[in-house]
Parts: structure tokens; C-alpha cells; sequence
């Protein structure tokens, strides 16, 4: 036995081989089962994609590099809980292409914050934050509420996801551009087809200017007030139906 070590020891290039052919046993004992495990993600009930307005909202997000300061994953930690709600579960950003779990949090967590503050709210936060949290180090995004948005490529971006997995039917790319429309217009036929074909959708003007023109302001707060909010925890049971 302290022969064969020293033999490990002597020599670097052996060791080196040895250490890799432990660490991958581990690796594939510990992952590979995960990727054909059915319990990896659990479904959870109330999870669906994105509507073409939230989807254009969360490309927003990306575009303006929000995650560089806030998170999306509430971690399973008191604090975190108490702070933000029910921890995240993988189902929740089980439509995610690239998810926005982000590693830096310069600001809260927003996994949950659809629901918490109102649309006016988030629109005065986004024109000016130190107006409405002061000493907030948020920059400001006025522009967002001048600038213009069509439904433009959303049912492309749409028929993307669905290559990678998003269950998107062909009925929904169909009618992206109606549902786009849509969603910012409560008491109309298409604003009624937009919670049919997405449940739990909240069908109304964002921008607090429900004369004008749809603007990128919209989109992202529709985004923002969907976060957190498909999964009913009231109903939920991490134990699961499976496990049980
Ligand atoms: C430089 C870092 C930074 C960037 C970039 C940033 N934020 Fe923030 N954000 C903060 C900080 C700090 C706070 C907490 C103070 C406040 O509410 O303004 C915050 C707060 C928020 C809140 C309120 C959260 C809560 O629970 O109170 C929302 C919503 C939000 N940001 C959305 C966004 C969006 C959307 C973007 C991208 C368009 C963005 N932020 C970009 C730093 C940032």
C-alpha cells in the first residue's frame, strides 16, 4: 500500500492521470443518473411559457443586462425565504433559454416579484429609482416608456424555443402577433383569447398610458409582474404526488 503511493507521489504525470479517473468515476456516478432520472424536474402544476408580451419583456431584461444585479433563484434558506417567498423550484425556470438565475445580487432577488409592488409602481421605479427608493444605486430607465414595440420577430423567437424544448403549440406561434396586441388590451376579444391559450396571464395596459402605443416599458413590467407567480404554493406539496 505505501509502496504503490509512493509510486503515485514520484510521479506527477501519473498522479495527475490517477486524480482524473477518480474525479470522473464521481462525476458520472453523481450526474449522469440525473439527466435520466424523471425526478430531476419535477412538473409542477401551473407552469407554462411565456406569452409573446412576457417573452418580449424577459428579452428586454436581457438586452439591458438586469441580471448583472439581481438574481432569479430564492435559495432554500431561512432568510431567503422569509425575505422573498417560497424557495425556487427547477421547475420554474424549467422554459428558460438562457435561465436568469444570475450570480450577483446588487440588488434583491426578483424569482418572485411579480405581484408585489403595482404596475405604476414599477414604472415610476424604472424611469427614476432614487425618486421612489432613495440612495437606490438602480440606474434609471426612462427610455424605455418612448420607445415603440411590435410583436416583430416574437413568433420566431417563439418557434426558437420550441427547438429547445419549450412546449409552444403551433396554434400559439400562429397567433403571436394577436396575442401581443392582446395582452395590452383588457376587454377585447384577443385579450380574452390570450388567457385561454395563457392561463394566469395578466391582460392589461403596463405603462400607466393606456391611449398610446405599445412601448418596450409594457413588455418588460408584464414580464416582471408574471415572475413567481404560476406555481400556487398554497396548493403545493414539496413532498410531491410521486414521492408519497
Ligand atoms: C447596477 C445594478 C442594477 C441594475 C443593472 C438593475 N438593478 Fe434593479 N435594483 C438594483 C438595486 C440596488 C435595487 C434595490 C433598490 C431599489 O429598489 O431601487 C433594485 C431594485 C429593483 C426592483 C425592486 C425589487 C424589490 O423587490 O424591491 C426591481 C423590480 C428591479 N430592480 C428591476 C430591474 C430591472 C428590470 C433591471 C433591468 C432593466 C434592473 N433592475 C437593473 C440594482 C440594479
Amino acid at each position: 500500500m505505501k509502496l504503490s503511493h509512493a509510486f503515485f507521489e514520484k510521479n506527477s504525470l501519473v498522479l495527475l492521470i490517477g486524480i482524473l479517473i477518480v474525479v470522473s468515476v464521481g462525476g458520472l456516478v453523481e450526474i449522469a443518473p440525473l439527466f435520466f432520472l424523471g425526478s430531476t424536474i419535477e412538473k409542477v402544476q401551473g407552469m407554462r411559457p411565456y406569452a409573446p408580451l412576457e417573452l418580449a419583456g424577459r428579452n428586454i431584461y436581457i438586452r439591458e443586462g438586469c441580471y448583472n444585479c439581481h438574481s432569479q433563484m430564492i435559495r432554500s434558506l431561512r432568510d431567503e425565504v422569509e425575505r422573498y417567498g417560497h424557495y425556487s423550484l427547477a421547475a420554474e425556470s424549467m422554459y428558460d433559454h438562457p435561465f436568469q438565475w444570475g450570480s450577483k445580487r446588487t440588488g434583491p432577488d426578483l424569482a418572485r416579484v411579480g405581484g408585489k409592488y403595482s404596475d405604476a409602481w414599477h414604472v415610476d421605479h424604472m424611469k427614476a429609482p432614487r425618486e421612489v427608493v432613495p440612495g437606490s444605486v438602480m440606474p434609471g430607465y426612462p427610455f424605455l416608456a418612448a420607445r415603440k414595440i411590435d410583436a416583430g420577430n416574437i413568433a420566431a423567437d417563439m418557434s426558437a424555443l420550441k427547438l429547445a424544448g419549450v412546449p409552444y403549440t403551433d396554434d400559439m406561434i400562429a397567433n403571436a402577433s394577436a396575442d401581443f396586441a392582446g395582452q395590452v388590451s383588457p376587454d377585447s376579444k384577443a385579450g380574452k383569447a390570450v388567457l385561454e391559450r395563457y392561463p394566469k396571464a395578466q391582460v392589461r395596459k403596463f405603462d400607466g398610458n393606456p391611449e398610446g402605443p405599445v412601448t418596450e416599458m409594457d413588455a418588460l413590467i408584464a414580464y416582471l409582474q408574471m415572475l413567481g407567480t404560476l406555481v400556487d404554493f398554497t396548493t403545493f406539496d414539496a413532498a410531491g404526488p410521486n414521492l408519497r
